[in-house]
């Protein structure tokens, strides 16, 4: 695996392999990894010729100081570990290389509806930061494909509308959620949560699932209720558990009982946030 810290480098090296026709992948991460970070290189391999990995901890997405000072690195093991699963390219750039003139924005990306729910209304301007790194990572690595994880389904949406009204050449991959055997969503927040609070930690998975084995066409407002309402009985401090189309991110009361829909949820176990999704009838 070849490791770039400058910009310019890895873009020089990357554009002599695609300039020869060479399909290079594209997964974008903050380090800390783990397999559901791993299935995305691996399946980047598999479709690629060329594999790229950055890591990034990106300050401008964290609206909590306390989350980024917190936000683990593990940046040998991670090395370590990319190493092993083939990947043949890892960017490690500095705060200075993807921000040469600062952290402040320089743009406002229109994300509309999406940003004002869920992770967006939970989290005041996470999503202009998620926009801001990785419109820049692109422009550095110019990759054929994008690949990003179903976990972060919000975040799959709003960067697919940023890929899109920017008119960016890159088609967007998005890889199914990698889980602990217990339910847990693979999290590298995960790694912050004490003995007892991983025990708690897959009751967020277990809420998603009672929806889905409760659904049907009506009034569904209830189910996000009852599982909102379960988990707070479980010790978790609740942002949200909602029911939504999965296609446009319409949060609902009552089903048609076609529409492709996922449950959404976002929860505290004492300082560690968490979040989860499910697609409910669809594979
Ligand atoms: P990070 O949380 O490190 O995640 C990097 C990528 O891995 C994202 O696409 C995320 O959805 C995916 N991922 C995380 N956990 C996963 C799991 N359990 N199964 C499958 N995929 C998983 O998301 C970010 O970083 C940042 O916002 C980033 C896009 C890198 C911009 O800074």
């Amino acid at each position: 695996m070849i490791i770039f810290k400058h910009p310019d480098d890895i873009r020089s090296f990357i554009l002599a392999k695609t300039n020869k026709g060479v399909s290079a992948g594209f997964v974008p991460t903050m380090g800390a990894l783990h397999s559901g970070h791993l299935g995305l290189v691996t399946r980047a391999k598999k479709e690629n010729q060329l594999s790229i990995c950055s890591i990034f901890v990106n300050p401008t997405q964290f609206n909590d100081p306390k989350d980024f000072e917190k936000y683990p690195t593990t940046i040998e093991k991670d090395i370590y570990l990319l190493e092993k699963a083939g990947c043949d390219v890892l960017f490690l750039p500095a705060v200075a290389d993807i921000y040469p003139n600062g952290i402040q924005p320089r743009r406002h990306y229109e994300l509309g509806y999406l940003e004002t729910i869920l992770e967006g209304k939970y989290r005041p301007g996470h999503f202009q930061g998620v926009c801001q790194v990785v419109n820049r990572l692109l422009d550095i690595v110019m990759p054929g494909s994008l690949y990003l994880g179903q976990k972060d389904f919000q975040q799959c949406m709003v960067l697919n509308k940023m890929i899109g009204t920017l008119g960016i050449s890159t088609e967007v991959i998005i890889c199914a959620t990698s889980r602990e055997p217990d339910g847990l969503a693979m999290s590298s927040r995960n790694l912050r949560l004490t003995e007892a609070e991983r025990k708690k930690a897959p009751g967020i998975y277990k809420a998603l699932l009672s929806i889905k084995d409760n659904i049907s066409a009506g009034n569904v407002e209830h189910l996000a209720h009852s599982a909102k309402k379960n988990l707070e009985a479980g010790g978790f401090k609740v942002d949200y558990v909602s029911i939504a189309t999965a296609e446009t991110l319409e949060i609902i009361q009552h089903w048609d009982g076609f529409t492709p829909l996922v449950a959404l949820a976002a929860a505290y176990l004492n300082e560690v946030r968490l979040i989860d999704n499910i697609l409910l009838n669809t594979d």
